[in-house]
């Protein structure tokens, strides 16, 4: 006897109910490490995502119950440890909240990806590849998975100042060349990430690919940098993402005039074809929410301590 549905229609055949599945159970910090007052490290234990991921993927990160879900780029994995590292900076009310509460032994509410398309990482002879800031984070699978590939590697890493430098020793082990860039001198070349990539550029006529991920104003100086050239440069875009999964249009960027979500169409894209400035636009929408989300988390983490 067949089962009825909802509109009185027979169905020809009974329904098993799908099997119970057991709740997702929360993921586990094993280790935490701080750059800087602003910057921390976080590694989570998660076997599956750690076989799955490649350079260049990201994951979506609900750090509590009824928390916010943030995109944060896969900096590293670990296969053997089942283990997906992500480097954060605290820049507003969800990242501020994770750098106080999330400690090792801590749990995140939930963690789906790996998510986006994984870079594309060819057989490529020579490669520079550029991190400005947080962005040395998550071009370092890439520069890894390109020596592993047998590309000889220039790595330039940029940040203001030498006491924000991070991850210097993984960069040196994975690169045939290093160059290191500070905004104000106090480390390596003094000028931006730039500077580090046109000195490349003076050493070696056959550069294949230039990858720059970074702040957006630093990835189109990149892409300026090495546009006369026509050496194909990739960047990895970071608008605002809601869902991931290209149903909700919020990470739409444009890419030599046509619109693209970043979120499965990236992160990944073409810098010379990027429209930096509307991604810039874009990125600014929320200012004022933002503002106003620190503010009321700043006051009622005052109002716990007070009590
Ligand atoms: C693919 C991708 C990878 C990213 N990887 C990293 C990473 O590895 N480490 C890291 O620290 N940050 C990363 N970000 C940015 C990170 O998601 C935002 O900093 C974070 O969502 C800010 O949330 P908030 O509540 O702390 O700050 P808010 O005050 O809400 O926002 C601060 C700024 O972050 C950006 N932002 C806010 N909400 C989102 C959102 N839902 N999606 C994207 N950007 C947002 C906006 O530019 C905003 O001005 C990535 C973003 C994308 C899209
Ligand atoms: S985040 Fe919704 S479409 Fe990309």
């Amino acid at each position: 006897m067949g089962a009825k549905s909802g509109d009185g229609a027979v169905l020809s055949k009974t329904i098993d109910p799908l099997p119970m599945v057991d709740e997702e159970p929360a993921v586990e910090i094993v280790a935490r490490e701080d750059f800087s007052d602003v910057t921390y490290l976080l590694e989570f234990r998660h076997p599956m995502m750690a076989k799955a991921a490649k350079p260049g993927q990201f994951v979506i990160v609900i750090p509590r119950e009824h928390g916010e879900r943030i995109p944060l780029t896969i900096a590293d994995f670990d296969r053997d440890k089942g283990t997906i590292t992500l480097v954060i900076q605290a820049v507003g009310k969800t990242t501020k909240e994770m750098q106080q509460a999330c400690r090792t032994g801590t749990t995140l509410f939930s963690v789906v990806g790996p998510m986006g398309e994984p870079s594309h990482i060819g057989d490529l002879g020579k490669v520079v590849c550029v991190g400005g800031g947080l962005g040395v984070a998550p071009v370092f699978p890439q520069a890894r998975a390109f020596k592993e590939n047998g590309a000889y590697v220039i790595g330039v890493i940029g940040f203001r100042n030498k006491d924000l430098v991070f991850w210097e020793d993984k960069f040196r082990k994975y690169c045939d060349e290093f160059i290191i860039c500070s905004d104000d001198g106090s480390v390596g070349i003094k000028g931006l990430v730039t500077e580090g990539i046109k000195a490349a550029m003076d050493n070696h006529d056959d550069i294949d690919e230039v990858i720059a991920i970074g702040p957006p104003i630093m990835m189109k100086a990149c892409a300026e940098t090495t546009r006369p050239s026509g050496i194909k440069t990739s960047v990895s875009l970071n608008p605002i993402m809601v869902d991931g999964t290209g149903m909700c249009g919020g990470c739409r960027v444009k890419i030599g005039g046509k619109m693209q979500f970043a979120c499965v169409d990236g992160p990944d894209f073409d810098g010379h074809q990027v429209d930096f400035d509307d991604l810039m636009n874009r990125l600014k929408r929320f200012t004022e929410d933002e503002k106003l989300a620190v503010e009321r988390w700043t006051e009622t983490c005052r109002a716990g301590k007070a009590s």
